[in-house]
């Protein structure tokens, strides 16, 4: 016992340091792959670099079948798409049975929020600030993909978004670059866990290297055009702390960089990823990225988009069939050579031996494990937990929520009474019909439901009988929001409003004098001013996932408090995009009494909701921060201190933010940039005193000359609970 109390508290006292490593395969994959790599013939090794969608699903055009014969000859030693025991079993079987060197398979799915238990989107899940959280979602996600068969997915994405008309803002972290750091890592320890091999986790694939959340005018596979000062500081970091906290692969983006699309792009792959970064597992194509470099305009043809791929340093190719058609050729003609070839097909079989596939490549295909371990219920009680977290509180007038049970509601909207819509997009294996409802979780209430109006389309017919229920209620709940296809990939929108009728029956609604409570479930940032105005209170829910209906109720009926904060700001319109909170000031700052500086005539430049804001049941004050030096050395570690206490009269949690803006520097800084957090639970009345520790890390940027670290000066320091309600001290850096 005594032993045990020790070993527990090292481990609490340590966790902070136990950093995951960059992924190094071990010297036993690595001297095995050697020996394998020895046997095999050259079409062999192409094989190795092949991965195909199973007819399970995909996400693009489906350009080559008959993946079994493939298998069988191998052609194609990955496969995606295909899951579940049953099935990867008998894939499997093939490949280790009926091949002449019985390579196993490694299979691939995206599992981008939850195989069978689906928790929030990605970009809800992060306005939880709980890091804790989001690695434990991950893990549960890994480990029911890891019992139905699978070992790698697709997962984090970490593409920075500014534009929420780019339909994949859900599936990232949001818009600030250190704070996807953080998610990131955290994203990576939960999927992948300490060490490959592990039954209950996955091979962690980040994506979309690089830069694709910076889609021109948030149109999906748009080109992107920006300085490499801009990508390094803003868009770059989160690749980096995702390889560096083991992920053990890494997946091409559709877009180009500097004018080269990021599959054939030397510098992102060999230079940045591989020497800058020290990374050492495989780099995969995204979806037929090889072939679109032929519409890209930078290669005629697809052998050609092959060559250039394999000489930036791309290893797999999915779904494109370039390799598969047209590698051999190209070493033949000189124009790959046969070592790039080796040292991709190492790198993949290394990972295959760690995951422990050559010993018992059967070894995720336990169908008791797989019984035992989908929606268990303790995955779904975790789902309903982190759900609850995700939420934030954006308006609540008059403290409307939360409500009473003895309070008659007027439940109205189609997503109020809808399971398909709220696990969202990228679903997974996720069943529409393991989903709780608002309905559903409002199930002990007094509650009359009438639908009002569909999600999409012009039909108002259901009006009079929502207004009527209204009428007779003594509060308003309505359901509004976006379909989960309106969101994710292919889904942008140039009108990033509530789609059909909806916000017009928000706006009926109002009209009756009852409070309306909206409760929105999307996967973007949308524009509403006039429901910002008009609605008592607003309830930002994204896409919950399997519990969200629980989930929801929980915090309508005050048994969970809000907590949640947005980690991507909320414009007014859609003209304001991209806004964001860490912008640089201008020579002409914003002034709303004139007229030359930057600003629009017609609209504020502020946004409708900012970045880190969320309300609570509960109120919070926070101190002055203080710190401990005002003056420090360039290199020394400052301590700032803030006291946060619980004004109001529930307890609560709170998310203690800090930002840093440097006045002066030999490039232009943002007016602020987080550069820390805490999230906190005060009860009622009570104080807490946070301390958080800046190195120089904190005040590091890419100087004038590209190298990256501090400028002594003037710094402010700014701390609060959101990026817009801050209280600031002074320091210098000497
Ligand atoms: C998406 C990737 C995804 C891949 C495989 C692509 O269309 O961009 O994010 O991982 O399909 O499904």
């Amino acid at each position: 016992m005594k032993n045990f109390s020790i070993t527990l508290l090292l481990c609490v006292l340590l966790h902070p340091f136990l950093k995951a490593q960059l992924y190094t395969p071990s010297p036993a994959a690595v001297q095995k792959s050697k020996a394998l790599l020895a046997k095999m013939t050259l079409a062999e090794k192409i094989g190795q670099l092949t991965l195909y969608t199973t007819d399970w699903g995909s996400t693009g055009p489906t350009i080559r079948e008959g993946y079994k014969n493939d298998i069988k000859s191998g052609a194609c030693g990955n496969l995606f798409n295909s899951h579940s025991t049953a099935f990867t079993r008998e894939l499997q079987k093939v490949a280790v049975e009926e091949t002449r060197l019985k390579i196993p398979i490694l299979f691939g799915f995206d599992v981008i929020h939850g195989y069978k238990t689906i928790f929030p989107i990605p970009l809800g899940e992060a306005c939880s600030w709980d890091l804790a959280a989001m690695e434990q979602s991950a893990h549960i996600a890994a480990k029911e993909a890891a019992a139905a068969g699978l070992h790698w997915t697709y997962a984090p994405m970490v593409d920075i978004g500014r534009d929420p008309r780019w339909g994949r803002v859900m599936e990232g972290a949001g818009e600030d670059t250190w704070l996807g750091c953080r998610i990131a890592e955290a994203r990576v320890r939960g999927i992948q866990g300490s060490k490959l091999g592990q039954t209950d986790r996955l091979v962690a694939c980040v994506k979309h290297f690089a830069a694709y959340g910076a889609a021109t005018a948030g149109r999906d596979y748009n080109t992107v055009d920006m300085s490499e000062r801009f990508f390094r500081e803003y868009y770059l970091p989160p690749y980096e702390a995702a390889v560096k906290a083991g992920a053990a692969s890494v997946m091409t983006s559709f877009n180009d960089y500097d004018g080269i699309p990021a599959t054939g792009n030397k510098y992102l792959i060999t230079n940045i990823l591989r020497k800058e970064w020290g990374f050492k597992g495989f780099v995969v194509t995204d979806y037929t990225s090889m072939n679109e470099m032929v519409n890209h305009g930078v290669v005629a043809d697809d052998k050609a988009a092959g060559e250039l791929s394999i000489n930036a340093g791309v290893d797999m190719d999915m779904q494109g069939s370039i390799y598969q058609r047209f590698l051999a050729q190209s070493v033949k003609e000189g124009k790959a050579t046969l070592k790039l070839i080796d040292d991709a097909t190492l790198r993949i079989l290394q990972i295959k031996y760690d995951l422990g596939l050559f010993d018992d490549p059967y070894k995720f295909c336990d169908a008791e494990r797989e019984k035992a371990t989908l929606l268990a219920p303790e995955h779904r009680a975790a789902a309903r937990e982190i759900s609850r977290k995700s939420i934030v509180l954006l308006k609540n007038d008059k403290n409307v929520l939360p409500l009473k049970k003895n309070q008659k509601i007027a439940l109205i909207g189609a997503l109020a009474d809808n399971k398909t819509e709220l696990i969202g997009n990228w679903n997974g294996a996720g069943n529409a019909e393991d989903c709780i409802t608002l309905r559903n979780g409002l199930r002990d209430g007094n509650v009359t439901y009438v639908k009002g109006c569909e999600v999409d389309g012009s039909d108002r017919s259901g009006f009079e009988a929502a207004i009527n229920a209204a009428k007779q209620a003594d509060v308003v709940v309505i359901a509004v929001g976006e379909k989960a296809m309106m969101s994710g990939e292919a889904a942008s929108r140039s009108d990033i409003t509530l789609p059909g009728v909806q916000e017009d029956l928000v706006l009926e609604l109002v009209k009756t004098g009852k409070p309306v409570v909206v409760v929105l479930m999307n996967g973007r940032p949308l524009a509403i001013p006039a429901i910002a105005e008009n609605a008592t209170a607003i309830l930002e829910t994204w896409w919950l996932g399997t519990e969200a209906g629980n989930a929801i109720a929980d915090v309508l009926w005050g048994d969970y408090n809000p907590s949640g904060k947005l980690t991507m700001t909320f414009p007014r319109s859609v003209g304001q995009v991209p806004v964001f909170y860490n912008y640089k000031s201008t020579g002409r700052p914003y002034d709303p009494n004139s007229k030359w500086n930057s600003r629009y005539i017609d609209i504020v430049n502020t946004p409708q909701y900012p970045f880190g804001y969320g309300l609570s049941y509960t109120t919070f004050k926070y101190s002055t921060p203080t710190c401990d030096k005002t003056t420090f050395k360039q290199g020394e570690k400052i301590k700032v201190s803030v006291t946060v206490t619980n004004s109001g009269s529930r307890d609560g949690e709170e998310v203690v933010q800090l930002y840093i803006h440097d006045l002066v520097g030999s490039v232009t800084r943002p007016v602020k940039e987080l550069r820390g957090f805490q999230k906190i639970m005060l009860k009622a009345g009570e104080s807490k005193t946070i301390d958080f520790t800046l190195s120089n890390d904190a005040f590091s940027f890419y100087r004038r000359n590209m190298t990256r670290g501090s400028e002594r000066g003037d710094f402010e320091i700014m701390v609060g609970g959101s990026s817009e309600d801050t209280q600031k001290i002074k320091v210098t850096m000497k």
